[in-house]
């Protein structure tokens, strides 16, 4: 009872502030994009990531990173470049004012997402209202689901896409990182896609399968990166001190806290006190977990770096299917680069990245058994990174539908998704043969 006030409290407290409180600017904001080259510099940058709180690593700095990305403020620009000077590191300015980037990123003000309007950024209200107005639009085939509630208590809201009964499902999970905007923009042009394209590939895989999309699974990060503090990547539940906030893809409960993770709470990977200790990854995963055995491809969206990775973030030993999901994913991400040429590089969680856990996908991999689980790192490399302009929307949104079909169409050949089909298939072929034995 006494954390229903608490909450509540907290809740209108967070209301009061979206309206009187002044949005964070980053006026003069520098991003620096560093090329480490020696070990030696890697565990400098390291170093500098876990003791100043008030650097922004937009990228972790791993060994073989071939860049690390800082968003430094005016006042520590001096004392960051006098390290990296020091210690003949090559930086280049990305962004010399991140803030003029955030003026041109374009958020729709209208609480209403348009039809066929891809080359804005839509606020949470917006998108949910747009989920509904499927539902109404595609009566029979869309419901509106909930994947839980989140600890501002708003729904974690998101849509199935059902054409019968009996199929398989594919799991899309957006938004966990509240600032990585390109990925709730990049599932809702995939989700409408699915619904409205005239493509017959697209067709028949949203009839194939039954869809299980949730745009925006950290809806108070969401809000708060758009009403308050744009960088913001963590849920909103106050920890520790004067912390706020856990890294919600640090929260699951496999390997938790074993690598890539912060005990500090105000760190931005922040694990929290336990595995799944927040609201949204508990009532998520209980929800993945009702439906588990259903599911036979997960995917769950990010930004950025233009990588595609595969469990485990702990290891770089390839577990399980590891040979097949790296097979499959390579083709896809060669079919992604078909239509602009962007190019992704697939790998591990630890090899492509870091190691890193905790995440959704290991989890989803592990404890529900999904044979092909992913995670799309989407645009850019850096140049913009978390601030992508939005007429990147819909073109990375093109290319990541184009690899989506190319992944299923490959996860087929080598044996995987095919239970809906083949049921279908076998039930087909025992009317023929009942048709011609009749005859
Ligand atoms: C940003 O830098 C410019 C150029 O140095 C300066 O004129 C301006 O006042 C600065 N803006 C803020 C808000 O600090
Ligand atoms: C990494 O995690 C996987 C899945 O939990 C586990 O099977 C494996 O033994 C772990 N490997 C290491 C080196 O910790
Ligand atoms: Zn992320």
């Amino acid at each position: 009872m006494e954390m229903k006030i608490i909450s509540l409290f907290l809740y209108l407290m967070g209301i009061l502030c979206l309206v009187y409180c002044e949005k964070f600017r980053f006026d003069n904001y520098t991003l620096y994009k560093i090329y480490p080259k020696t070990e030696i510099q890697i565990s400098l940058l390291q170093k500098l990531q876990e003791n100043d709180l008030n650097l922004d690593f937009w990228t972790d700095p791993v060994p073989n990173a071939k860049y690390v990305m800082v968003l430094s403020s005016p006042k520590n620009k001096e004392s960051l470049e006098n390290i990296m000077n020091k210690n003949a590191m090559a930086f280049e300015v990305a962004q010399s004012n991140i803030q003029e980037s955030i003026d041109k990123e374009l958020v729709a003000s209208s609480t209403r997402m348009i039809d066929g309007r891809w080359n804005t950024y839509y606020k949470l209200d917006a998108i949910y209202g747009w989920l509904d107005t499927l539902a109404t639009r595609y009566s029979g085939v869309v419901t509106v689901i909930y994947g839980g509630t989140s600890y501002e208590g708003r729904p974690i809201k998101g849509v199935k896409i059902s054409h019968g009964p009996n199929k398989k499902a594919i799991f899309i999970e957006g938004g966990i990182h509240s600032r990585e905007w390109i990925s709730p923009a990049t599932v809702n042009y995939i989700t409408n896609e699915l619904l409205s394209s005239k493509d017959d590939k697209i067709q028949a895989v949203a009839r194939d399968f039954d869809w299980y999309i949730f745009p925006v699974t950290n809806p108070d990060g969401y809000v708060w990166s758009h009403e308050e503090f744009r960088m913001w990547r963590k849920n909103r539940r106050p920890t520790i001190g004067n912390s706020i906030g856990v890294d919600l893809n640090r929260n699951w409960n496999n390997n938790w806290l074993a690598q890539g993770s912060s005990t500090n709470p105000a760190s931005d990977s922040y694990a929290g006190p336990g595995p799944f200790s927040e609201p949204e990854t508990r009532s998520l995963s209980t929800f993945i977990s009702s439906i588990g055995d259903k599911i036979d491809l997960y995917l769950s969206f990010h930004s950025f770096g233009q990588l595609l990775l595969i469990p485990f973030g702990n290891t770089t030993e390839p577990i399980a299917n590891y040979h097949d999901a790296l097979h499959i994913g390579k083709k896809a991400m060669k079919t992604l680069s078909v239509r602009f040429g962007t190019q992704y590089v697939t790998g591990n969680i630890a090899e492509a990245i870091y190691l890193a856990t905790g995440g959704s996908i290991d989890w989803v991999k592990e404890r529900e058994q999904v044979p092909l689980v992913y995670c799309y790192e989407l645009r850019d490399r850096g140049t913009h990174g978390f601030v992508l302009p939005p007429e990147q929307i819909l073109p990375t949104s093109q290319e990541t539908m184009d690899s989506i079909l190319e992944l299923i169409h490959e996860a087929r050949e080598l044996g995987y998704m095919n239970s809906g089909s083949t049921v279908g298939a076998s039930i087909l072929m025992m009317i023929l043969l009942l048709i011609t034995n009749l005859l």
